[in-house]
């Protein structure tokens, strides 16, 4: 008997015609190739790159980056004019932060959401207005906190009732004034395609609904804090706006509850928009996402008779994740032969150190050769790192041209969010570079580990 399965492929990848094509939802938009079939990603040459740099490395599109971020915000502009209000978008610092990124979407005029003291100290040492920041956290600490109150940051988050007597206690010793949110949880939560509701959702941020209003009340007793709105946060690499219009009607039944009790100027709804990682993901483009979202606020206020509060949202992988690529050198290959096929296993010299989302997530990427063109028929590649762990995947599922073979240089689309965040120092692999490219031009915005610093910590070596 035929088995059914006639390809270790995975049934959404079918053979591309062209395994060197850049498919322009995944790539920058300043992606394209050379003469020679080199890629090119703002104006510079992939080989051009890793001569000056070398491998792996981490390279970030600014072009790319500042477009989104002002696209971003010219949408929810848009959305809220038509619907009679106003939107600010915070980029979330959790998907990439470092003072250069930083300064790009202060320059773009978004403000910035961080979520640790570490996140914050950046913020600050790129030069961020501290007015222009949120601070989020489930476990934020006293300290975090007291230095948070003390440079200003814009709005804190709350996510529970210890965080309010801990900002209790700091405002009563320092007397300054504090605008606030409390963080809720709608009992949404959204992954890709499809959201899940139920009453109380089983994880460790925000607060249930019904505890809500008792928290609002004794933050509205303390003076010194500013109780501004209610926030949500529902998941994250989320297609489509149900879920958002899902959450936003839960937390406007809280918010106009709370109206009862003193003016709420504002609502945060969080980020979470997905991007493309591969040729079948199709995101929403944004300004649809915006008015969807927006005008799902709108009138769920109209119908309770309430009026619009001002709108934030914290996009963070919108920004920056189809800006970034990741670039590799192709070590060794190997066939490895199965009841259905075969997989050619093709192993470079970064991988789950630099980027940990497939071993943690099962998240799937896309792949390039980039110093040239293939000559050979499409053939079906697992890229997988150098670490000492059969789960080191880099991209699961690709076709590369046939040709593939040791030297090659390999492109891997969309790193910009959340890889170099969660890189480690795995079986002692210093973290690559990230270099920004732009016009023509290419900087390092941080700087690559080298074998010192990674030896520079242990206590036990004489100095
Ligand atoms: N706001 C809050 C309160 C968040 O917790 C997050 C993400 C964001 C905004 C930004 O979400 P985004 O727009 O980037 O989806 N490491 C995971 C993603 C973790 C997201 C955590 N919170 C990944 O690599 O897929």
């Amino acid at each position: 008997m035929q088995s059914a399965v006639s390809s270790p492929a995975p049934g959404w990848l079918a053979v591309p015609d062209d395994a060197d094509d850049l498919v322009p939802a995944v790539w920058p938009a300043s992606a394209e190739r050379g003469p020679d079939g080199e890629l090119i990603i703002g104006g510079v040459s992939a080989d051009a790159l890793v001569r000056t740099y070398g491998t792996p490395l981490q390279v970030i599109d600014e072009g790319e980056v500042r477009r989104r971020a002002s696209g971003i915000r010219a949408a929810f502009d848009t959305a809220a004019a038509a619907n009679g209000t106003t939107a600010r978008v915070y980029y979330a610092g959790k998907a990439l932060l470092n003072t250069t990124i930083v300064r790009w979407v202060m320059e773009e005029g978004l403000n910035l959401d961080v979520c640790t003291g570490g996140e914050l100290e950046v913020a600050l040492a790129g030069g961020a207005d501290a007015a222009r920041l949120g601070f989020h956290g489930n476990n934020k600490s006293v300290a975090e906190l007291e230095r948070a109150v003390e440079v200003g940051v814009g709005t804190i988050v709350i996510d529970s009732e210890i965080e309010i007597e801990r900002l209790a206690a700091i405002v009563a010793r320092t007397g300054a004034s504090q605008r606030v949110m409390l963080r809720v949880n709608s009992g949404v939560h959204a992954e890709t395609h499809d959201f899940l509701a139920t009453a109380h959702e089983d994880q460790k941020f925000g607060t249930a609904l019904d505890s809500a209003p008792g928290l609002v009340a004794r933050i509205r007793e303390i003076e010194g804090l500013d109780f501004v709105g209610l926030h949500c946060h529902i998941g994250s690499q989320i297609f489509g706006v149900a879920g958002f219009r899902e959450s936003a009607a839960r937390v406007l039944d809280l918010h106009q509850e709370l109206l009862a009790g003193g003016d709420i100027p504002e609502l945060n709804l969080g980020g979470g928009f997905g991007i493309a990682y591969t040729r079948v993901d199709t995101p929403e483009p944004i300004e649809n996402l915006a008015e969807g979202i927006v005008s799902a606020v709108a009138e769920g206020c109209a119908a309770r008779g309430i009026s619009i509060p001002a709108l934030s949202f914290e996009p963070g992988r919108a920004i920056v994740g189809n800006a970034g690529i990741t670039l590799y050198e192709v070590g060794t290959i190997k066939d490895v032969a199965l009841e259905n096929g075969s997989r050619r296993y093709v192993s470079v010299d970064g991988g789950m150190s630099d980027n940990a989302r497939p071993a943690l997530y099962g998240a799937e990427f896309s792949a390039r050769l980039a110093a040239r063109l293939g000559d050979a028929d499409p053939v079906l590649v697992r890229v997988v790192g150098r670490h000492c762990e059969s789960g080191d995947i880099v991209v699961d599922h690709e076709y590369l041209p046939g040709d593939v073979a040791p030297g090659d240089l390999l492109a891997v689309a969309a790193t910009g969010a959340y890889c170099a965040p969660l890189s480690s120092n795995y079986n002692h692999v210093p973290r690559p570079p990230i270099v920004a490219v732009n016009g023509g031009e290419s900087r390092v915005i941080v700087r690559g580990e080298s074998l010192s610093d990674l030896l520079a910590r242990d206590a036990g070596i004489e100095r």
